[in-house]
């Protein structure tokens, strides 16, 4: 809009009247009238779920880890941060993983084996940690569930629709304690964000927003091949299960994210986090009821079965979602919350809360084209009505950081941990992971079948 003498003088007025308000307001309250320095709080990790005393060695939960590739080594490691826990086997088809697990757990002499079996079958063995590819969760989860094991299961929970209600059943049959692995539900930026949220500082949130964009060929799970990697270090057939039987494929055993017999492409592996952060936050327990998707492959044309690009809509029965992972740019993770009185932005480890000044303002831009002396009465009338309106405080952003060093994964696994132990809950158990993963079939779908994927929550699928 082009500014005129005319903008300007009424401007000028609108500020007089403010002006010797906001004197006021400064005066009585101290509140500064303009932009305030954002405030900033560094959040303090609670203490470790798992122990908040030493543990008696009578109380310690020994578990093994069934998958060793790059997640059963991280969750390996920050397994070490948690106290009153200890590894007693591992287990992986890839033998050269056998190794890393054993330097990932400090402990050359845990034993390793190929045949997760061997595992299940050991009465010391209390819970078990499930870390193979996604088409393999559901066979190695209800094994371990018929075993007695509890289990810390990695997301996205399910490769199908049916495999997650069978995992359930698995479960709640056994009576098993179950985390699913998406950590960022454990972590403290999320739990201050549910808490904005659960107070209302946020007002009513209709639309979230959320995207999660790498860059790089690792971003895109075109992962090196380790050159001792053969079908003599590798039990191949047992890698496969129950997807169709193929000849040996390093590529496939080492990326098998591109491939839809074992993964569910960026959905899977990435919409399926900020899923669970987004239901963990708002609470939401219901699947959305529809999804649209769109994107495609742009650059990764490696003869991959998944787009390099997808986009989702959601519809929540109380709030509109859109979903975003473009492995054509760097802009890293990102969910945002748009609620009528703030928005809340989570940036990877960090936290922003920016509200709104929701006071009711007067008429600044439709009133240009009215007459002086209208404007003048309107004005008057308006600051009559409304004694507060001149007051347009910035009000002070809030800034919420980590500690460095701080991991939710080692808060996720102590949360499990503290569950086998207490029989409490956990904090994200089978019926949320399974909605999660849910979230992730939907998008595939629509997107696959070029159409609106819709839940049937009676029938339990995905209907177009
Ligand atoms: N929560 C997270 O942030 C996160 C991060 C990465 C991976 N993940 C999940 O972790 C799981 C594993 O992913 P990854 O990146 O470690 O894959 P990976 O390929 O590096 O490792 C998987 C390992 O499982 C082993 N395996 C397969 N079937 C097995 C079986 N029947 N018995 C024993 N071992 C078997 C393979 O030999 C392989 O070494 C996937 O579900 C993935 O989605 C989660």
């Amino acid at each position: 809009m082009r500014r005129t003498a005319k903008h300007n003088s009424l401007q000028a007025k609108i500020i007089q009247r403010c002006a010797i308000r906001r004197q006021f307001i400064r005066v009585g309250t101290g509140v500064a009238g303009t932009a305030a320095a954002a405030k900033f709080t560094l959040l303090q990790p609670k203490p470790l779920w798992a122990s908040p005393r030493p543990v008696a060695p009578s109380d310690t939960v020994r578990f093994a880890s069934i998958g060793t590739g790059v997640r059963g080594c991280e969750l390996l490691s920050a397994s070490t941060r948690v106290p009153g826990i200890e590894c007693v086997a591992v287990c992986d088809l890839y033998d050269s993983r056998h190794a890393a697990a054993q330097e990932a757990v400090k402990n050359p002499s845990v034993p390793a084996t190929r045949n997760y079996r061997e595992i299940l079958d050991r009465k010391d063995v209390d819970a078990v940690i499930i870390a193979v590819p996604d088409h393999s969760h559901r066979h190695v989860f209800e094994d371990a569930c018929a075993a007695g094991k509890d289990i810390y299961c990695e997301k996205p929970m399910s490769h199908t629709v049916e495999d997650g209600f069978a995992m359930i059943s698995a479960a709640q049959k056994a009576n098993r304690i179950v985390q699913i692995g998406s950590q960022r539900v454990s972590s403290i930026v999320y739990a201050q964000c549910k808490e904005l949220y659960d107070s209302g500082q946020l007002g009513d949130v209709y639309s979230i927003e959320a995207y999660w964009d790498r860059n790089s060929p690792s971003g895109a799970w075109v992962y090196p091949i380790p050159p001792d990697a053969s079908e003599q270090t590798i039990d191949w057939n047992a890698f496969l299960g129950s997807a169709p039987k193929r000849p040996f494929s390093p590529e496939r055993f080492f990326r098998w994210r591109c491939f839809s017999d074992y993964g569910e492409g960026l959905a899977g592996d990435l919409f399926v986090h900020l899923i669970s952060g987004i239901n963990f936050i708002t609470g939401a327990t219901a699947v959305p009821k529809r999804a649209q998707s769109a994107g495609g492959l742009f650059h990764f044309k490696d003869g991959r079965d998944f787009p390099d690009l997808i986009e989702t809509f959601y519809d929540y029965p109380k709030f509109r979602v859109y979903l975003r992972c473009n492995l054509n740019n760097d802009q890293g993770e990102f969910i945002a919350f748009y609620g009528t009185k703030g928005t809340a932005i989570i940036r990877g480890q960090s936290l922003t809360f920016t509200p709104q000044d929701t006071r009711p303002q007067p008429e600044g831009y439709s009133i240009y084209g009215w007459p002086a002396k209208l404007r003048d009465e309107y004005l008057e009338n308006f600051a009559k009505e409304h004694p507060l309106y001149e007051v347009k405080v910035a009000e002070a952003t809030q800034n919420f950081g980590v500690p460095e060093g701080y991991s939710d994964l080692v808060d996720h696994e102590a949360n499990f941990f503290h569950a086998v132990r207490s029989r409490k809950k956990v904090v994200e158990n089978e019926e949320f992971g399974n909605r999660a993963a849910i979230g992730c079939h939907l998008a595939n779908y629509a997107y696959f079948n070029n159409t609106i994927a819709t839940w049937d929550e009676a029938g339990r699928r995905i209907k177009a």
